[in-house]
């Protein structure tokens, strides 16, 4: 059995995990920690039996937490700020984890792949656990081989609640394609456009444009638009429910535990895409 401590059990995502991991044969969910609905008992939260009882904890408790449970892997689903400090506390303490939060630093990137090697505890960190969106990402970069000197543009739409712009998938798109066609992102993507006279520069190679939308309850579009004079494919994925990234990070977890390489997989890497 995995046991598996919830990092944001009260939370959108954290509420399927918590039903998920309950759920699997394979999963033993031995913890939860969050900042609201302390006290309450992750079952109620998810609609469904915990044989183990276990309630939301105090996430300012987790490292006394870690220590009575012992959990094998962490899954983090909360906000970047949180999610830096908590994964770190989980990683030192040999814990493996999957980390779904975006809008994570740089740094703190280039700190957790540090504490990975040292504390041998591998992690998956992904913006985006959905299989068709891992697929998406692999055909996006398959387009782009074939139609570098047409023009892309990548749209992505979320709900109004959603903290960081642009999604962590809009920009793993725009970081596949750019690799594909051997630009630095910082060089060819243009966030937005402002109202006012401007050209766009022709070709991906010179231009990249990112837009977003934040509208009503949308869970994640995201559209990759290839055109040339006369033409265009449109390459679009959308999630219908967040089933598709809590089975994802579930499926992650059961990766990471057995994973032997110490490093950050990605979902491809967990896919074997
Ligand atoms: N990788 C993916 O496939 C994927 C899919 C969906 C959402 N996300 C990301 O997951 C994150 C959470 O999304 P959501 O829709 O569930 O958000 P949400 O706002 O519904 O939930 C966030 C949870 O984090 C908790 N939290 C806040 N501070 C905390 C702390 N210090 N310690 C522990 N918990 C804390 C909140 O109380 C809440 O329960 C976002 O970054 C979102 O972009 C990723």
């Amino acid at each position: 059995m995995i046991k598996l401590l919830i990092l944001g059990p009260s939370g959108s995502m954290g509420k399927l995990i918590c039903k998920l991991g309950l759920e699997d044969g394979e999963i033993e969910v031995v913890a939860a920690c969050d900042v609201s609905n302390i006290g309450q008992k992750i079952s109620k939260l998810a609609s469904v039996e915990d044989p183990n009882d276990i309630t939301v904890g105090n996430v300012n408790d987790l490292q006394k937490i870690i220590e009575e449970t012992r959990p094998d892997v962490a899954i983090d689903f909360t906000l970047a700020k949180a999610a830096e400090i908590n994964c770190k506390i989980c990683v030192k303490n040999n814990i493996r984890c999957v980390i779904g939060t975006t809008g994570l630093s740089q740094d703190f990137m280039e700190e957790f792949e540090k504490l990975v090697n040292e504390y041998n505890a591998p992690a998956v960190i992904s913006a985006n656990m959905a299989t068709g969106v891992n697929i998406f990402f692999k055909i996006a970069s398959i387009l782009a081989a074939y139609l570098a000197d047409w023009d892309i543009e990548i749209l992505e739409a979320h709900h109004i609640r959603k903290r960081d712009n642009y999604s962590g998938t809009s920009l793993t798109t725009a970081k596949i394609i750019c690799d594909t066609l051997g630009v630095e992102m910082d060089d060819v993507i243009k966030y937005g456009r402002p109202k006012g006279p401007a050209l766009r520069k022709k070709g991906a190679k010179n231009e990249i444009g990112i837009h977003c939308i934040r509208a009503g309850d949308i869970i994640g579009d995201h559209v990759v638009l290839y055109a040339a004079p006369g033409e265009r494919i449109e390459l679009k994925h959308q999630a219908h429910s967040r089933n598709c990234f809590a089975s994802g990070a579930i499926t992650a977890v059961k990766f990471v535990f057995k994973a032997k390489e110490i490093k950050i997989y990605t979902t491809r890497e967990v896919l074997n895409l």
